[in-house]
């Protein structure tokens, strides 16, 4: 690793933090028009990253980016990056977007896609206290759009509704904002999955409802199965949130936090219930299992150039 800055991997070489820069003519900046994921590693392993690639390499579909980089290609240059670094618990940002372009939107002036990844130690959000008190949470006045096949299931580079949306929970001195799909079922956080749990039961809305298809999500859903409990992926209406007996979001960069307040109305007893609590130490067990992703010395090292200051 060059000096103390953290390397950035753009497009095949290495770049000091300082200077790793992309176009202003990137249509991933002019138009939001690219893709991206948030993957975590810990102790050594690349968590669930197949699943990340998978996750991502859709989404390229979908938004007919032509990147020639294959998954096997990605994924090594996803764990190299950790390895420049020197990390073995990093929060990784993957970005391929449209490329550099000209003025207009016509994606057709993007000749060649930018591929970005970024490694670097950071805290889950809200900190690991939250995982012990509870957050709480709003619920949005934005709705979260509809299923047309770009917009929720689709991890885009256009995030500005969850940033609105964020703005409502800090506005209102909350730490989360959930949105409401079109018809006004229970979708999703502003950038994390939500489970309900009443009578044991666990609770999660489904895809129809704009929900991103979260990885944290689907780990969690199968560790409720294997911890002997039921889950329904269903239409969930805010009333029955109110009424709920335990909540908590998923996510990669949050991980699971339990949500003790929504609109100002207590969740259960007010404190993180012993199911999420059993989830939440499921979950810890799971991401140190070398198992669930990709050791960083299961791949090869990628030869790319690194540039000094
Ligand atoms: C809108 C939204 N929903 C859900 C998630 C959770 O997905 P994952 O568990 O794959 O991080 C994210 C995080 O990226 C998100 O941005």
């Amino acid at each position: 690793m060059a000096g103390k800055e953290p390397l950035v991997f753009i497009d095949g070489e290495y770049h000091p933090k300082s200077e790793a820069t992309v176009s202003v003519y990137d249509h991933g900046f002019l138009y939001g028009d690219g893709v991206f994921e948030g993957i975590r590693a810990y102790n050594g392993t690349v968590f669930r990253l197949k699943e990340h690639i998978r996750r991502l390499y859709e989404g390229i579909k979908v938004t007919r980016i032509n990147l020639d980089l294959t998954k096997e290609q990605m994924t090594n240059a996803v764990v190299d990056t950790v390895r420049r670094n020197n990390l073995t618990d990093a929060y990784i940002r993957v970005i391929v977007s449209r490329g550099r372009g000209n003025l207009g939107l016509d994606p057709r002036s993007c000749p060649k896609p930018s591929v970005v990844i970024m490694a670097e130690p950071v805290a889950p959000a809200h900190g690991k206290e939250a995982r012990e008190k509870g957050i709480t949470a709003i619920i949005s006045g934005y709705r979260r759009d509809r299923v047309d096949g770009t917009s929720h299931e689709l991890k885009s580079l256009n995030y500005i509704q969850s940033v609105m949306a964020k703005f409502q929970a800090i506005d209102a001195n909350a730490d989360e904002a959930l949105m409401l799909d079109g018809r006004g079922m229970v979708s999703e956080f502003h950038g994390s999955n939500l489970f309900m749990i009443k009578d044991n039961r666990f609770n999660t809305p489904s895809s129809a409802s704009g929900v991103l298809p979260g990885v944290t999500r689907a780990r969690v859903m199968r560790l409720t199965d294997e911890l002997g409990y039921e889950l329904r992926e269903r239409d969930i209406t805010p009333f029955e949130l109110m009424i709920a007996d335990e909540i908590f979001l998923t996510g990669t960069m949050a991980e699971i936090v339990p949500v003790v307040k929504m609109n100002g109305i207590q969740i259960g007893d007010g404190h993180p219930g012993p199911l999420t609590k059993e989830v939440i130490r499921g979950f810890q067990r799971i991401t140190q299992d070398p198992k669930e992703g990709v050791p960083i010395g299961a791949t090869v090292q990628v030869q790319a150039r690194v540039r000094t200051p």
